[in-house]
C-alpha cells in the first residue's frame, strides 16, 4: 500500500472534537492546522524527508512541564525496557525533539521508522504501517491548559510514550505481527487486533521481578494515566487473550482496568496463537 493510498480516508476523521481542551482556542487550532498540513503534505508528496516543526517557547514549556513530572513517575513505575530505551536515545528534557532525528536514531538502533500523521486514523491504516516497522506519529502538542492528560495522541505521547519502546526488537516484532495480520484481517479480526494493541502496546502492564511495571505508551506518556494505573483504584487483571479481544475501550477517558503481561515471550506467543486462529 502506498503512502498516497494510506492518506485518502483520513480526511473524513475529526481533527478536534468539541470537548477537546483546545477546541475553542482559535490560535491553537490554527497552529495545529499548520503542523497537520505538513503531515498530510508529506504523504501526498510521498516525501522522504520528515517535516521539521519550529516549536514555540510555549510549546517547549508544555514539554518541559510534562517531562519533569513523568521522569519522576517513570523512576517508580516504568518497565526496565522503557528506561533502557530512553537512556539509549538520550531524550532532551528542555526542548521537543524532531521526529526526523528520532527516526534516524531508531533506524540505527532497531531498524524502526517514524512517519508524521495528522491525528487519529483508521485502525487498519495505523496498524498496517507497523508491518513495515513504521509508526505514524502526531507532531502537534496538547493544549497548555491541560498538560496532565490528553484525549488523543500528541508529540508527548509519541515520544515519551512510544519511542523508547521502539528500541526493543522483541516489542517491534510483536507490533509487526499485529501489523501484518491487520492488512488482510476481517472486520472482527481487526477489532481483536486493535484491542490487543490497545491493552498491551498502549496500556499494558508487565511483570518484572515480581513487580508490576508500566509497559504501554499511553501510560508512559501520560501523567494522569500513569498515576491512575498505580493509584490502587484501577483494576489490574491477569493477561487473558479471550478477555482482551472481547473488552471494548475508550481512548478519550481514564482507563478503568489494565492487563498484566507475564513477559514479552508470553505476549509474543499469545499474539502468534491469536493470529494463527484467524
Ligand atoms: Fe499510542
Amino acid at each position: 500500500m502506498s503512502s498516497a493510498t494510506l492518506i485518502q480516508p483520513l480526511h473524513t476523521l475529526p481533527i478536534l472534537d468539541l470537548d477537546h481542551p483546545g477546541a475553542h482556542d482559535q490560535e491553537y487550532r490554527k497552529r495545529r492546522e499548520i503542523i497537520t498540513n505538513a503531515a498530510l503534505e508529506f504523504h501526498a508528496q510521498q516525501s522522504l524527508s520528515l517535516p521539521l516543526v519550529e516549536y514555540t517557547t510555549e510549546e517547549h514549556k508544555v514539554w518541559q512541564h510534562v517531562y519533569k513530572k513523568l521522569k519522576h513517575l517513570h523512576d517508580k513505575h516504568a518497565s526496565s525496557l522503557y528506561n533502557q530505551g530512553r537512556t539509549l536515545l538520550n531524550l532532551p528534557q528542555n526542548h521537543i525533539p524532531q521526529l526526523a532525528h528520532l527516526s534516524e536514531q531508531l533506524q540505527q538502533l532497531s531498524n524502526f521508522h517514524l512517519e508524521p500523521i495528522h491525528g487519529l486514523v483508521d485502525a487498519r491504516i495505523f496498524l498496517s504501517k507497523l508491518a513495515n516497522n513504521t509508526m505514524l506519529c502526531t507532531q502537534y502538542i496538547r493544549h497548555p491548559s491541560k498538560p496532565e492528560f490528553t484525549p488523543e495522541p500528541d508529540i508527548i505521547h509519541e515520544v515519551l510514550g512510544h519511542v523508547p519502546l521502539f528500541t526493543n526488537p522483541q516489542l517491534n516484532k510483536i507490533s509487526q505481527l499485529i501489523g501484518k495480520a491487520a492488512i488482510s484481517a476481517t472486520k472482527s479480526q481487526l477489532l481483536s487486533l486493535t484491542r490487543l494493541y490497545w491493552y498491551t502496546i498502549e496500556y499494558g502492564l508487565i511483570k518484572e521481578h515480581n513487580q508490576i511495571k508500566a509497559l504501554g505508551a499511553g501510560l508512559l506518556g501520560g501523567i494522569h494515566d500513569l498515576q491512575n494505573a498505580f493509584s490502587g483504584h484501577a483494576i489490574h487483571k491477569p493477561f487473558n487473550m479471550q478477555e482482551i479481544i472481547n473488552t471494548d475501550f475508550n481512548y478519550s477517558f481514564e482507563q478503568p482496568h489494565f492487563f498484566v503481561i507475564p513477559s514479552l515471550d508470553n505476549l509474543q506467543t499469545e499474539t502468534e496463537q491469536l493470529i494463527k486462529s484467524f
